[in-house]
């Protein structure tokens, strides 16, 4: 075992790890973090992204010791402070984005990562970036219009599905 630590929604943790233990299993299984889900494990649905110093990252596909000494964002750090739903949450409720909500954590966390670096996306580039995260569910069609409502556009001419 092999001692990791890392900043995770702002407070230093650190855990005893194996060589294979992979980001997802550190956040779920020793900081007991459950809202990362785990779909696939091999790098396919993207139910796991978290935020890696800044850039969405499939955490099923990141050794633990990988991200030794790394900043480290969960669902879980995404509520505004005084525990309401941050504005990409509360779009996905607005707009019907979820159904089952497996796949939710990941896609806020893409979404929150896609407006970091694309305030105002189109509707085309909200579903290029998509492309790594899988929804069963909604048909997508939802998830889009949320996150663009997130960024501020206008979504009424956009039909609910
Ligand atoms: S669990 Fe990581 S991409 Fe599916
Ligand atoms: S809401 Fe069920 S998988 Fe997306």
């Amino acid at each position: 075992m092999t001692k990791v630590s890392m900043t995770v929604n702002g407070k230093t943790v650190s855990g005893d790890v194996e060589g294979r233990t992979l980001l997802s299993g550190f956040l779920r299984e020793n900081l007991n973090l459950t809202g990362t889900h785990v779909g696939c494990d091999t790098a396919q649905c993207g139910a796991c992204v978290v935020h890696v110093n800044g850039e969405a990252v499939k955490s099923c596909n990141m050794l633990a010791l990988e991200a030794d000494g790394a900043d480290v964002g969960t669902i879980e750090g995404q509520a505004n402070q005084d525990g309401s739903l941050n504005v990409i949450q509360q779009a996905f409720q607005d707009h019907h984005g979820l159904q089952c909500g497996f796949c939710t954590p990941g896609m806020v966390m893409s979404a929150a990562a896609l407006l970091k670096e694309n305030p105002r996306p189109t509707e085309a580039e909200v579903r290029k970036y998509l492309e790594g995260n899988l929804c069963r569910c909604t048909g997508y069609h939802n998830i889009v219009k949320a996150i663009m409502a997130a960024s501020g556009q206008d979504v009424s001419s956009i039909a609910a599905e």
